[in-house]
């Protein structure tokens, strides 16, 4: 049974996403089962907008909600089956769930179109998913078609379809209390798994052994799935930037990239370490580490309120920039590095990404023409890196070395707070879990 402050959090939820709608009809599917292979199917993972606002994990499931004077939620869900139930599990069922999740009505997904088509009639405005699934795009036109037909009978369809993520996304960037406490935890057992990485890796074995035992950890913490395919790159692979094959050997002298987190009760974690194979960092692997290190440390002090988006990799980049210049494989001061992007050879990604329900989570980046605010409540990740691919300029000692250090972060009132602090990231913390756990 829900909690009645997670009960009211939920709904909570809803009541605000009416208020922004102001008026119309909101209508948010959960994401559809998925075939791997004959009757097989991928995990089930529900549509993060829906979950946000319903608490409800079932797959099969539509939220409604009418703004306006008399403002409605209503859930559609499967109806109970014992039959079905004995096989696949257990199902809430319309009634069950409405007590439980606290919608004012619940149906049948059975009569979802015969529904609304009732429901649609007479609201101005649609609000919904636009573009998300096509199959969704053509049942909900054909309602709204349906709708349209009973003109004459003097009801109307909405005129107006507004994509109800524009309000939900601004909705999720801010966290609430809730959702930090299950992403402090995602991040607690994501950190607990590099470690864990970190000592057991020796020359020899397989990445996908420690992809392996990246999956335990998370698993034996509830954490039943990674929130993205874990990424386990030893040596030259770590310059593939998604490099998710994991089944090279690890090579003594080589580094291994981890890029891996958990997603705990529909949160993401996002971390990324890269260690030595065997335990210890080379001089120019130190160098490279250390520069990297350098610029995800000026990326996290830019990260507070007030600062705009764009500050930590720009304040990231500067110290790439030097760094590169240092290791003699980029020329000139830092800002001709910078104005000419030769540093991109290099390092070719952005620093960082919005991280919530969805690694890569919803809110805008831009206001108009400018980078966005940096406000409290808002949880990005803080991740540059350095990339060396074999080339005729670049020192032989360099070559095939890819680092990316990765952090996930809370903007908070004053400053920030590290949610993945601890996952050992110096080259002394790192070296000592690798020789003495
Ligand atoms: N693991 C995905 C990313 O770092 O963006
Ligand atoms: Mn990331
Ligand atoms: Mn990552």
């Amino acid at each position: 049974m829900l909690s009645m402050s997670e009960f009211a959090l939920y709904s909570e939820r809803r009541t605000r996403l009416q208020k922004k709608m102001q008026q119309g009809i909101a209508i948010i599917p959960t994401a559809a089962e998925v075939t791997r292979n004959a009757d097989t199917n991928y995990d089930y993972r529900h549509d993060s907008n829906f979950y946000y606002l319903s608490d409800f994990a079932e797959p099969e499931a539509v939220l409604v909600l009418i703004a306006g004077d008399k403002p409605q939620s209503i859930l559609f869900c499967r109806e109970k089956n014992l039959e079905r139930e004995i096989w696949d599990g257990f199902r809430h069922g319309p009634e069950g769930a409405r007590d439980k999740f606290g919608f004012d009505a619940a149906f049948s997904i059975e009569n979802l179109e015969e529904k609304l088509v009732e429901l649609m009639a007479n609201q101005p405005v649609l609000h919904y998913p636009i573009g998300a699934a096509a199959d969704w795009d053509a049942r909900i036109i054909k309602s709204r078609e349906i709708v349209k037909a009973k003109a004459r009978t003097g009801i109307q369809a909405p005129s107006e379809i507004r994509d109800v993520r524009e309000l939900l996304n601004e909705m999720r960037l801010l966290k609430d209390f809730h959702e930090l406490d299950i992403m402090r935890r995602a991040a607690k057992i994501s950190c607990d798994a590099h470690r864990r990485a970190m000592n057991i890796t020796k020359p020899n074995l397989f990445e996908y052994q420690i992809e392996a035992e990246l999956l335990h950890e998370f698993c034996r913490h509830g954490a039943r799935h990674p929130a993205y395919t874990s990424i386990v790159a030893g040596g030259a692979n770590a310059c593939t930037l998604h490099y998710v094959g994991n089944h090279a050997r690890l090579n003594d002298g080589e580094l291994l990239l981890i890029d891996a987190g958990c997603e705990l009760e529909g949160y993401a974690s996002d971390i990324t370490r890269t260690f030595p194979v065997n335990g210890k960092f080379n001089a120019a692997q130190k160098d490279v580490y250390e520069i990297v290190l350098s610029a995800q440390a000026a990326a996290i002090a830019a990260a507070k309120p007030g600062n705009l988006w764009n500050q930590p990799h720009e304040a990231a980049l500067r110290v790439l920039a030097q760094g590169f210049i240092d290791l003699k494989i980029c020329n000139g001061s830092v800002e001709a590095v910078i104005e000419s992007e030769s540093y991109k050879q290099f390092y070719m990604h952005r620093t960082g990404h919005w991280l919530g329900m969805d690694v890569h989570d919803v809110g805008e980046y831009k206001i108009g023409e400018e980078w966005r605010s940096l406000g409290a409540g808002m949880t990005l990740t803080v991740e540059p890196g350095c990339y060396i691919r074999p080339a005729d300029n670049i020192p032989s000692e360099l070559w095939n070395i890819g680092i990316r250090i990765e952090d996930d972060v809370l903007i908070t009132a004053l400053g920030n707070e590290v949610l993945t602090q601890a996952a050992p990231k110096t080259i002394k913390e790192i070296e000592e879990v690798m020789f003495h756990e």
